[in-house]
């Protein structure tokens, strides 16, 4: 069974100050996480921070970003070895922000998955379709092309732990969610391509989540598709109480 798995990505927002108050504060209100696997990706200034402030919480402390090095000259870069070490258990890899603004390919994310998977920590991979929508109308040829590149050559076994997102860049930080059918029929064919990658029992155990203008409002029937299996959400995961009703969705009607 896949537990469902509901992220904030704060991006580069808030203070550390409202980071740790916020760790603070939604702590009690979080599901278990044997029944909802919470997590909340923030800059690596404050990660440490948050750890320290995240005891007896079910909240995983994610990064947004790191290198695919652990050590050497590379100046301004976040070492992945550090991050494992810290006590982080999850990174964020290949967000399309990163991708646009950074010009992060297809092999540097590729790179980035086998270094955090080296460091036993979960890549969370994003995939987004912009290009192929905008340009050609073959968005989905291109969500393919970028699972397919971004987990070569990992094991059956890696591949089961792995997170995948489907990001349409188009409903990020827009305020238009890609409709519930949309979403599914991302997050479906993503289960497709690793099923056709590695086998239908590896691709079953996969989460694949749905991120992109998520709110208190679309997320109770984004999570009822068979496929969406969680979401990772920017905006609303920026206030203590928007997080916690995404985290208690089920909850929500
Ligand atoms: P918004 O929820 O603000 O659209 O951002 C989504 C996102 O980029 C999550 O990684």
């Amino acid at each position: 069974m896949r537990i469902p798995f509901i992220g904030g990505n704060w991006k580069m927002n808030l203070s550390l100050e409202e980071a740790i108050k916020f760790v603070e504060e939604i702590k009690p209100k979080l599901p278990a996480a044997n029944v909802v696997e919470t997590a909340i990706a923030a800059s690596p200034l404050f990660l440490e921070s948050m750890i320290e402030h995240n005891s007896d919480s079910p909240l995983q402390i994610t990064a947004e970003n790191c290198f695919y090095k652990n050590c050497g000259a590379y100046t301004g870069e976040v070492s992945p070895q550090a991050l494992s070490e810290m006590g982080v258990g999850y990174v964020i890899v290949g967000h399309s922000e990163r991708r646009r603004y950074f010009n992060e390919t297809n092999d540097i994310i590729n790179k980035k998955v086998h270094a955090v998977l080296d460091n036993k920590m979960v890549p969370i991979i994003c995939c987004d379709e912009t290009m192929g929508r905008l340009d050609n109308g073959d968005h989905f040829s291109w969500v393919v092309s970028q699972v397919t590149a971004a987990v070569q050559g990992v094991s059956e076994d890696d591949a089961a732990k792995i997170i995948i997102a489907y990001e349409p860049s188009w409903a990020i930080g827009t305020g238009h969610s890609a409709s519930t059918a949309e979403a599914e029929e991302g997050c479906y064919l993503i289960r497709q391509t690793l099923a056709d990658i590695y086998s239908d029992e590896i691709a079953d155990q996969i989460r694949i989540l749905y991120g992109g203008s998520v709110t208190e409002k679309n997320i109770a029937a984004l999570m009822k598709e068979p496929d969406i299996d969680g979401v990772l959400a920017g905006k609303a995961s920026l206030s203590p109480n928007e997080f916690i009703k995404l985290a208690n969705f089920q909850s929500l009607k």
